[in-house]
Parts: structure tokens; C-alpha cells; sequence
């Protein structure tokens, strides 16, 4: 390549990159996968390396990526939160410690971490106070979010000493509160986040810090700036000194004398990755002695003194058997890719969405193609790429539904929506799934009435909406498949105890877009009777705070319709309450919690088991005392016996005592 040529390519690497960046760093949902990123950079460093004349200030080599969101207020880092330089090879770091050998001509240790995927945050401290807390922004300027600092349960307010100091480390979203999060999301037709990463940088750069505290964010902290004058002299030191003071610190690190330990660590964690209830993309080699750091010192961008080994993405090769169109509760048309079961990163998988038709399109998959899988944020299992050429021949592409497979009417991009949605309130497909969801706990709370019930009342035309549910008879249930004396009586008591729900219940229940457990409340709060709100002007639905003006266009333009009119009617006539019964038995929603099958074992420190159980259900939560294949969570506390054995071998999530901390402290927003 001539000079000429690689400025050509060099300009087009520096405008792909600054684009993925941004949306990594200041929108907060990355465009593609880490290691796509890492190769277009590696690819730029290489052709500056080459042709140094062609290195600008501007180019993204030579900055911190990310950028201060006007919305915060600044703060200047008063020691520049810098960037890390990384290797994807045992070679590659190998390379970096001659180099060092070289540089520093005695010996020296190596403190080993692991590298944290989440993002850096800068705390200061004042006589033992907690002051400031921000994010690492261009690395110079960063943004105050010292508000939303003040909710994360493990950040220290006040050190076990009064002292002044900073201290820098990696606020993260455990993997499953990030679960949890997309779930109940998705339920609520919000977008979902990519990965834990993305979901605790948008949760912790909120405006409103009770999103943040809703969100379950934790933090591993690993540098102490300024270390020497507190009498601490090497990095393994730093970590134990800060972990006195109280600050959370990861477990894993270790001193190592010789670069050829390092290969059992990456090996450790590499296997232990999916273990973790973190996020981790690699392992970062510090020397561990600061004053050789500061003789070692730092580039433009980066410390020479520490490295950065990031892991190779998890990949599974699978085949394409179907691509199946599931239904969503507000009409939204998914494609999701069925395939012939295969191991990946810790669990087996058949399924992986494939959000949308541009995907499908873009990634060119079809069914009968063989594809490499990974998960995205070690989580979500997603197609990377086709195989092409192990693509039988004649394969034809996926044929795109212009019809609603559940109803056969036509189907729609609203506005500039990629979704493709089918816009038939009568379609079965999506009524079934309003079904579900007005039977759901924090809904109406109809107790074993599930999506298979639902299904078959729906087929035998029991029922066309949710007041048929109200004209249901015990001759009628009869009907069904498996329903007895006992278990009509149960659904029909259960119908019945749902009629005197309070009002933000069946407003929850009703399925209006954007309108969570939480705006229903505050609704039912303001209003008190259904009537007075489908009477409210748009304006002064907005007004109620933190409603906004998205929720009120979206319940008055519900509520023009007749046919929720002639709805309201029905459920009114089968004495339905519409009415708010004012806290008379209080909504404690909580995004975790809700519509969960939990076990609880073993001796907590801080919860009686049957107050927790109470707790639990008024969150929403089903208790139960034996672990299946159900079961969403295992509460374990000390000596937990075979119930945390049998939950490992059916890959439950186990929540200990802090988690469940964080968690219980959790109630569900309203964005
Ligand atoms: S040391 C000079 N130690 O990785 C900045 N960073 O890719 C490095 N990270 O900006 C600080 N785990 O946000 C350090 N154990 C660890 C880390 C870690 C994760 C992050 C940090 C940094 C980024 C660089």
C-alpha cells in the first residue's frame, strides 16, 4: 500500500470508527460487537504504525473514546482517566512484557485483575465523605453523576477512616438484574438494551436517580490515585487498602513473578466467564510496584505500565431450521430463528432472535444455513454470521410475511419503524398475548390462568377479550382439557377475587402502550375513577410528575376509541371495580421479582425466611419450596444444602444475601 492509499483507507477507518464510538460511548447502544470494533482499530494503529507522517491528534488513536453529555454538569479530572492498550494474543502479551523486561532491567511483579465490562467511574472523598462521583467522558472532562453515584448500594458514603482521596473503578450491571431489566422491558414495549454493559452506562448517565437506584448497579473498584501518600506501595497493597475502607473489590486478583503464570489465570476465568454473575472481556496485567509504574509512565492515551488481554468472543456453529414469527402484546411481528441445539458460552441454545426484517436482511441468514452464533454481552444469543459457504445450493431467502400469520391482515411499518406490526386489534395472536398480560400478578393477578388456558378458551371461542372472562360459566370450563370440580372452581374464585382489584390493576391490565405498573398507579392516584380519567385533557395527564408527555398521548388516543369504550362498559357491567381503593393494599412493584418462581434456603443474616416470603409474593413473586426446572431464582444463604446443588445442575440463578439486597431495594419505574 502506498502512502496515497492509505490515507484513502486510513480516513474511511477514522470516520467508521468515530461512529462506532460515539455509539458506544455517548449513545450508549453499540452498532456491533466488541471484537468487530477492537479489529477496525487494530487495523487503524497498524496503518499509522506503518505510515506515522498520516498520525493526526484528531485521529481516534489518540484520544479517549466517549464524550460529556450536555445534560450533567462537568468535572474536571484532575489526573486524566486514561484509556487501556490491549492485546488478543498470549504472543502479542509476551511481546509486552519483553518490552517492559526490557525497560525497567530488574526484576518486577505483575498484579493480575480481571477487566470489568462495564464502565469507569471516579469517586472522590472527603474526610472520609463521599463528595463526587463521575464518569470518565473524553477522559479529561467527565460527567457529574454524583446524584445517581449516591444509589448504588456498594459504593461507600462514608470510608472507615476520615480521609480525603479518589479512587476509580468499574460500575457494572450484574447479569441477572440486566436479565430481568430487558424482560420486564420487553413487557412494557421499551427497547431493550444490547448488553449489561450498555444497560448500566444508560442507567447510571439517567437525570432521574431513582432509575438509577431502580437498576441494581454495583461497582468493583481497582485504582487508588495518589497511592504513595497513604503509605501504600504496590497495586495488590492498593486493593487491600481500599477494601478496609470499605469499597467493593474484586476477589480475583493475584501477584504473579513471571509472565508464564498468566496463562493458568486467563485459563481460569476464560472457563469461569459464564460462572460469574459479571460481566468480563479479558484479564489486565498491572505492574504491580507503583513507583516502576511512574518510572514505566503513560503514552498520550494510555499507561505503559499495564496491558489489557481481551478474550476471543465465544462462538458456536449451528443450522437454521425455521424462522419463526412470534406475536407481541402490542402487535410487533419478531422473527426468531430456530436451530438444531448447540453449547454456547455456558448453556444450550436452539433460539436466537433476529429482531427484525433488516436483520435477517443484512445478515443474509436463511433457513437451511449453517451460521456461527455468539452472545451478545456474554448473554443474549445472537446469529454473528453466515456460513456461506457451507450454504446449500438454491437456498431461497426468507420469505417475509406481508400478511399477520395469526390473522392474515396486512402488515405495517409505522412511521420509520423498522418493526414490521400487524395493526388489527382484533388479531387473535395479539389478544392472546393481552391476555396473558391482563392475567399476569402485577395485572389482574388471575392465579392459574396462563397462556395455555388462555389458548384453549380462545380456540373453543370462549372468550374474544378480557370481559369474556367475566361471563365465563362452570359449565364452560368443563369443556377444557384436564378442568375438574376443584380446578374450575379455583380459576372461576380467582376471576371473581378480581373484580375488586384496585383501579390501577386493571389499567396496568389493559395493556395501554407505555403505561407500566408504576404509571398505572400514579393514574389511578391522580384520577380515582376510570370515568374522571378517560374524561382527563392530555395536558393534565402530562402534568403528573414523571408522567410526561409520551404516557399522556398515548392514553388519550387509547381512550378515543369506541371499541374501548364498548370494552369499559363490558367490564363495568360484570361489576369490575374502576375505582382506586387508595392503598388499601399497597402496589410494591418490583421489576425483579414480578411474576418470579423463588425458593429460599439456608440461614440469611438479615431476613426471617417467612417475612421474606411475604415480601416476595407482595412483590409479585410466586414462593415455593422445591427447585424445578420453574424456578426463575434460588435465594441461598448460609449452608445451603441440596437445593443449591440441584439449582446449579438446572442453571437457576442463585441470588445471594447482597444481590438480594440490591434487588429487594429495587422498584420498577416509569419511563
Ligand atoms: S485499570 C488506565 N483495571 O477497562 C485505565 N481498568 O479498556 C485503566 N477496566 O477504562 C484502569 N477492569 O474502565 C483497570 N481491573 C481493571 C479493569 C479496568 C475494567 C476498564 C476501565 C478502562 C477500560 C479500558
Amino acid at each position: 500500500m502506498n502512502i496515497d492509499e492509505a490515507r484513502i483507507k486510513i480516513t474511511d477507518l477514522r470516520a467508521e470508527i468515530t461512529k462506532l464510538s460515539e455509539a458506544y460511548y455517548t449513545k450508549d447502544a453499540p452498532l456491533v460487537e466488541d471484537n468487530v470494533y477492537d479489529q477496525l482499530y487494530r487495523q487503524l494503529e497498524e496503518l499509522e504504525a506503518k505510515f506515522p507522517e498520516l498520525v493526526t491528534k484528531d485521529s481516534p488513536t489518540q484520544k479517549v473514546g466517549g464524550k460529556v453529555l450536555s445534560e450533567f454538569s462537568k468535572v474536571s479530572h484532575e489526573i486524566p482517566m486514561l484509556s487501556m492498550g490491549d492485546v488478543f494474543s498470549l504472543e502479542e502479551l509476551e511481546d509486552f512484557d519483553r518490552r517492559l523486561q526490557k525497560n525497567v532491567g530488574r526484576e518486577f511483579e505483575y498484579n493480575v485483575e480481571l477487566k470489568i465490562d462495564g464502565l469507569a467511574l471516579s469517586l472522590i472523598y472527603e474526610n472520609g465523605e463521599l463528595v463526587q462521583g463521575s464518569t470518565r467522558g473524553d477522559g479529561v472532562i467527565g460527567e457529574d453523576v454524583t446524584n445517581n453515584i449516591m444509589t448504588i448500594n456498594d459504593i461507600p458514603k462514608k470510608l472507615s477512616e476520615p480521609i480525603s482521596l479518589e479512587v476509580r473503578g468499574e460500575c457494572y450491571m450484574p447479569k441477572s438484574s440486566f436479565k430481568n431489566l430487558n424482560e420486564q422491558r420487553e413487557i412494557e414495549g421499551q427497547t431493550v438494551f444490547a448488553n449489561p454493559r450498555n444497560a448500566a452506562a444508560g442507567s447510571l448517565r439517567q437525570l432521574d436517580s431513582s432509575i438509577t437506584k431502580s437498576r441494581n448497579l454495583s461497582t468493583f473498584i481497582y485504582t487508588l490515585i495518589n497511592a504513595e501518600d497513604y503509605g501504600v506501595t504496590t497495586q495488590k497493597q492498593a486493593i487491600e487498602f481500599m477494601k478496609k475502607l470499605g469499597f467493593h473489590t474484586n476477589p480475583s486478583s493475584e501477584t504473579i513473578s513471571n509472565i508464564n503464570q498468566i496463562e493458568d489465570y486467563i485459563e481460569k476465568y476464560q472457563d469461569q466467564r459464564n460462572d460469574l454473575e459479571y460481566g468480563i472481556d479479558g484479564i489486565v496485567l498491572k505492574v504491580n510496584d507503583l513507583a516502576t509504574q511512574a518510572e514505566l509512565g503513560n503514552t498520550v492515551k494510555v499507561p505503559r505500565w499495564e496491558i489489557a488481554y481481551k478474550f476471543p468472543p465465544e462462538q458456536s456453529e449451528t443450522i437454521v431450521r425455521d424462522i419463526e414469527w412470534t406475536m407481541g402484546r402490542t402487535g410487533v411481528l419478531t422473527p426468531t430463528a430456530v436451530m438444531d441445539p448447540v453449547q454456547l458460552a455456558g448453556t444450550t441454545v436452539s433460539r436466537a432472535t433476529l429482531h427484525n426484517v433488516e436483520m435477517i436482511r443484512d445478515k443474509d441468514v436463511r433457513i437451511g444455513d449453517t451460521v456461527l452464533l455468539h452472545k451478545a454481552g456474554d448473554i443474549i444469543p445472537e446469529v454473528s454470521q453466515v456460513v456461506l459457504k457451507k450454504r446449500p445450493d438454491n437456498l431461497p431467502e426468507v420469505a417475509v410475511p406481508t400478511n399477520c400469520p395469526y390473522c392474515d391482515s396486512k402488515l405495517v411499518h409505522l412511521e420509520d419503524e423498522v418493526a414490521l406490526r400487524c395493526i388489527n386489534p382484533m388479531c387473535p395472536a395479539q389478544i392472546k398475548e393481552g391476555l396473558t398480560h391482563f392475567a399476569s400478578r402485577n395485572a389482574m393477578n388471575i392465579d392459574g390462568l396462563g397462556p395455555r388456558i388462555i389458548e384453549q378458551l380462545f380456540e373453543k371461542q370462549m372468550i374474544k377479550d378480557v370481559a369474556g372472562l367475566y361471563r365465563l360459566t362452570a359449565d364452560g370450563l368443563s369443556q377444557l382439557e384436564g378442568f375438574k370440580e376443584k380446578s374450575i372452581n379455583n380459576l372461576l374464585t380467582a376471576i371473581d377475587n378480581s373484580r375488586s382489584n384496585s383501579l390501577e390493576k386493571l389499567l396496568y391490565g389493559l395493556g395501554i402502550r407505555h403505561v407500566g405498573a408504576k404509571a398505572a398507579k400514579l393514574l389511578a392516584e391522580e384520577f380515582n375513577s376510570m370515568d374522571n380519567l378517560m374524561d382527563a385533557s392530555q395536558e393534565s395527564i402530562a402534568n403528573i410528575n414523571t408522567i410526561g408527555e409520551t404516557i399522556a398521548d398515548s392514553v388519550t388516543t387509547y381512550f378515543e376509541n369506541q371499541e374501548v369504550h364498548d370494552l369499559i362498559q363490558e367490564l363495568k357491567d360484570a361489576s369490575v371495580n374502576m375505582d382506586y381503593l387508595g392503598g388499601s393494599e399497597e402496589v410494591v412493584s418490583n421489576p425483579y421479582f414480578t411474576d418470579k418462581t423463588v425458593v429460599i434456603t439456608g440461614t440469611l443474616e438479615n431476613y426471617k425466611r417467612q417475612e421474606l416470603a411475604d415480601q416476595l409474593e407482595k412483590m409479585g413473586a410466586k414462593v415455593t419450596n422445591s427447585v424445578t426446572k420453574k424456578t426463575d431464582y434460588l435465594i441461598a444463604g448460609e449452608k445451603a444444602g441440596s437445593k443449591l446443588d440441584k439449582a446449579n445442575s438446572l442453571n437457576v440463578t442463585i441470588l445471594d444475601e447482597t444481590t438480594l439486597e440490591g434487588y429487594l431495594s429495587s422498584t420498577q419505574d416509569a419511563e
